[in-house]
């Protein structure tokens, strides 16, 4: 799929765009506005009844969609945008996603996107509006076919032209193919099976990576992580058949070096609870994809090394394991001792993302960068709290916090602040050891991100995503396809493109 911007002219805000798939936005109640009068011009005056007799409100993402015989556009896409004031580059993602399905559906090859773009915030940019048009088009057409021995067709247009845009917003979209590139690695590492996505076929990603762009990556096995001491880690993976893979990929950049960051990514492939089984209604068959956290840094870690963005190393971390059951797992109860030292007892095995964390988190504040952030699939207290849409975000920075938050925004991803209430943390005491790695289940996400707190150098920036609820989607949602959702990528893109502050 080729993106290109042409500009509108005096004469028409469709400028000279010719193709065989029109898809233009209408407000909600505003029988003056330009892009309907275009749409007059073009289909005829009886447009107006026509909408009336099918009862288009224009209200947020209703579809209708015009075919014609023997004349160009042989088809015409109308999306419906709600009222003005409320319009925002989240609704213009929807709408652009609904549509392009709908055009795309209907065979066309060249599409225009016609949307009346000056009615968005003052804040939205030409270039802001263009990207986010262009990821809505390529994300929503996203088919996964690998697992299917037959392809079903799945048609996707050859050329995308935003129309009404100029060579400004172009550069914007300069950088649109790695970016997407980046969250269809990531949900394809997502949405492959456990018996694929194994712990090396996440060391095998890291070092695609590595090897297309020029990243240094660096694999501790089992072995070297013993000699590390990351007892947390090993405890987890000690159940399985497959081998751990501590993975460690850096991406430098190509001049000076202003700041340092730590991305660190939960990556059990797969997590059966352990012991403490996952039983009935706790979906254990969905439980590849308890790696979305791995999948979100590799995703950012393969925009990022074609991108290299100036100024900024990156490190990618990723402790990758399976949570399992054997004559060798760990029991609840057995006690562990961390690569700093700390031993926890470990009474519930289903909580073991923290237990890998604290070991990957330890190694990222030895790297002693200015900033880490950490993503996991790591409650379902966090999925009880905030739902499908929002994942949760701890900081023990408020510059980070907002830079994170800020960066969610432009790449279309939400996130809710939470709190890191530190009296909390008696939840996690241990009458055996120094602490235990699952509290009370009120507040379990919290206790959660408390837990992983401890692992972290003090006074380094840090942050917590837990991205337990948005890394799947059922239904698909917005510029999102049913099934894996790639979450976490942009907004890491977008924060690290931004320089990485807070
Ligand atoms: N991977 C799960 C968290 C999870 C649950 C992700 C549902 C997505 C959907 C995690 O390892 C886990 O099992 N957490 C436990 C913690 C509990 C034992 C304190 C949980 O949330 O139930
Ligand atoms: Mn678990
Ligand atoms: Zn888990």
């Amino acid at each position: 799929m080729q993106f290109r911007c042409l500009p509108a002219t005096s004469a028409t805000p469709l400028g000279d765009w010719s193709g065989d798939t029109l898809v233009l936005g209408l407000l909600a109640g505003d029988d003056g506005q330009p892009l309907l009068g275009a749409l007059e011009a073009l289909l005829g005056a009886g447009l107006r009844q026509r909408l009336e007799q099918r009862a288009f409100k224009a209200k947020p993402a209703e579809v209708l969609a015009f075919e014609r015989v023997g004349v160009e556009p042989a088809a015409v896409v109308v999306v419906g945008l709600g009222e003005a004031e409320g319009f925002n580059l989240d609704g213009l993602r929807s709408a652009v996603a609904k549509a392009a399905r709908t055009a795309a559906a209907s065979g066309g090859r060249h599409l225009g996107l016609a949307f009346p773009l000056t009615s968005l915030p003052a804040e939205t940019t030409p270039a802001i509006a263009a990207a986010a048009m262009a990821e809505a088009v390529r994300l929503s057409l996203y088919a996964d076919q690998r697992f299917r021995s037959e392809a079903e067709p799945k048609p996707r247009p050859d050329t995308v032209t935003l129309i009404g845009l100029d060579d400004a917003a172009d550069t914007a979209l300069s950088r649109l193919g790695a970016v997407c590139a980046g969250v269809e690695l990531a949900r394809e590492l997502v949405a492959a099976p456990p018996n694929v996505v194994t712990p090396q076929a996440l060391a095998d990603a890291a070092l695609a990576i590595a090897e297309a762009y020029g990243a240094e990556l660096k694999v501790l096995e089992r072995s070297d992580c013993q000699a590390l001491g990351m007892g947390a880690y090993l405890g987890v993976a000690q159940g399985s058949d497959l081998p751990p893979k501590f993975i460690h990929l850096t991406i430098r950049p190509e001049g000076d070096i202003q700041r340092r960051v730590a991305l660190v990514g939960k990556g059990l492939t797969f997590d059966s609870g352990g012991y403490n089984l996952k039983t009935g209604g706790s979906q254990i068959e969905m439980m590849k994809y308890d790696m979305g956290g791995s999948a979100a840094v590799l995703g950012a870690a393969r925009a990022l090394a074609e991108l290299r963005p100036a100024g900024v190393e990156v490190h990618v971390i990723v402790a990758a394991c399976e949570n399992m059951i054997s004559g060798g797992a760990v029991h609840p109860g057995d006690i562990v001792t961390a690569s700093n030292g700390k031993t926890i007892e470990i009474n519930n095995t289903d909580a073991e993302g923290r237990l890998t964390l604290a070991d990957a988190l330890i190694y990222a504040c030895k790297l002693e960068p200015d900033a880490v952030v950490d993503l996991a699939t790591l409650t379902g207290a966090c999925v009880i709290a905030l739902g499908e849409e929002i994942a949760g975000l701890w900081s023990t920075s408020d510059a980070l916090a907002a830079a994170l938050l800020q960066s969610g925004q432009m790449g279309g991803e939400s996130f809710w602040r939470m709190p890191l209430r530190a009296s909390y943390r008696s939840g996690l005491k241990s009458p055996v050891a120094d602490m235990k790695n699952t509290g009370p289940r009120p507040g379990g996400s919290i206790t959660a991100a408390l837990f992983l707190q401890d692992f972290v150098t003090k006074d380094l920036p840090w942050a917590h995503l837990d991205i337990a609820g948005t890394v799947w989607s059922d239904k698909g949602r917005g510029m999102d396809p049913a099934g894996a959702t790639g979450f976490g990528v942009r907004t890491l893109v977008q924060w690290v493109q931004a320089g990485a502050t807070g």
